[in-house]
């Protein structure tokens, strides 16, 4: 690789033992792929919890700071193995363990907005420039939405935000960008529940392809989060287009420079199969309901109180919402906050979730559950056998007030 002089001092520890060591990762990670140069970053993000990372990777975080390590872009951290609201003092066990980490990510430079829907933090890249953003589902939003250019980053995404550069590869590379396959949208596709429930299917159907969508209604911003994640999840493809929609396809012919393929589509009963696969329970009774996941923004937390209007959670249901801290600071100042807990919801705030196969938010065995996550619905039901069902924010919230969730619709 060209290394530029300011770089090769960097590698010979000239800003330090940290940085000299997170930038040999990334020769290392351009070796392999055979970039030829490193390009700067605006942003990094970065999952430093303890359930990914395990020990050793815990160590290192520690190890980095210990050797001066400083981040030199905005550095934004994913969510924790611990409650945020909770006294660090009554922390035990891996709760207190990922809280000595965090600190150590704090003590670099790390934005402690300890969520997994960063871009509702608001530490956004513009259209073109680059980031090295970790957790899967934020390179679809980054890459189709926004316009911006990152990979599926892991640990090299310390590494960058320690430099703030990259391998100049993949994503940031304008012919890795282009649209594989034209799909038009001829399902009737509306709320968090539907654009994840899209996303899914996309990512199975065309698996590894950037999708070209025509035809998608216009998402609002938790839409797009939840297409962007599910997508992500449940494939490998690290961007999608939708015509008319993301900046990079305004029109069919600026998407297929060459001449469009022919299309393909995605029918309201390509939908309903998709459910049909992912849904490991048909009941109607059940026991649990789930949102936020990703992190739901203040507009969720919000609807979630509304949709309440003053009526109480079931006895024996749990309805959970995992949300960030900053969402949950407006939503409290909102008062959401007050009428949630009052209806008997419990919110976990900064927290991994029960997606996570988080030790301390594991469903409790063979648990119904509601939740409106094409996210959650794909991965809870092969890693804790928990038995999920797809339904919008409105039905699961009628679910925690009845217990039952009517048959889907849509
Ligand atoms: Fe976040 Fe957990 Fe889902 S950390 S994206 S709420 S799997």
């Amino acid at each position: 690789m060209r290394l530029t002089a300011e770089q090769q001092a960097m590698a010979a520890g000239s800003a330090g033992e940290a940085a000299a060591q997170a930038i040999a990762m990334l020769l290392a990670v351009g070796k392999a792929v055979e970039a030829e140069r490193l390009i700067p970053v605006v942003s990094a993000h970065i999952v430093i919890d303890a359930v990914t990372l395990g020990e050793p990777g815990l160590r290192q975080v520690e190890s980095l700071a210990r050797a001066g390590g400083r981040f030199v872009v905005p550095t934004t951290i994913n969510a924790v193995a611990c409650d945020r609201r909770a006294d660090p003092a009554t922390y035990s066990g891996m709760a207190r363990r990922q809280h000595e980490v965090l600190q150590a990510g704090i003590a670099m430079g790390g934005l402690a907005t300890c969520s997994c829907n960063p871009i509702g933090q608001g530490v956004l890249p513009s259209f073109g420039q680059s980031v090295a953003w970790s957790e899967s589902g934020t390179a679809p939003y980054v890459n189709g939405v926004l316009g911006a250019r990152s990979n599926r980053e892991g640990a090299t995404s310390l590494a960058s935000a320690l430099t703030g550069l990259t391998p100049d590869y993949g994503m940031h590379r304008p012919e890795s960008r282009r649209g594989d396959g034209l799909i038009d949208i001829a399902a009737s596709v509306s709320g968090v529940d539907g654009f994840g429930l899209l996303g899914l299917h996309v990512a199975r159907r065309w698996p590894g392809r950037i999708p070209v969508l025509r035809g998608l209604p216009p998402p609002q911003l938790d839409e797009w989060i939840a297409f962007a994640s599910s997508f992500a999840i449940a494939g490998a493809a690290p961007m999608f287009h939708a015509i008319g929609l993301t900046p990079e396809a305004p029109s069919l012919a600026a998407a297929f420079p060459d001449g469009a393929p022919s299309p393909e589509r995605v029918t309201d009963e390509d939908l309903r199969a998709e459910r049909g696969r992912l849904e490991s329970e048909t009941g109607e009774t059940i026991d649990m309901v789930v949102l936020g996941c990703p992190h739901a923004s203040l507009q969720q937390l919000a609807e979630a109180a509304r949709r309440f209007d003053g009526r109480r959670v079931k006895a024996g249901i749990d309805c959970v919402l995992h949300t960030s801290q900053g969402a949950y600071a407006l939503a409290q100042a909102a008062g959401h906050v007050a009428a949630l807990t009052q209806a008997g919801a419990r919110l976990t705030v900064g927290e991994m979730c029960y997606g996570c196969d988080f030790r301390d938010s594991r469903f409790p065995d063979g648990a119904r559950v509601a939740t409106n996550s094409g996210k959650l619905l794909f991965v809870a039901p092969g890693s804790q056998g928990a038995r999920l069902r797809l339904a919008d924010a409105a039905a699961c919230i009628e679910a925690a007030v009845s217990g039952r969730l009517a048959r889907y619709n849509r």
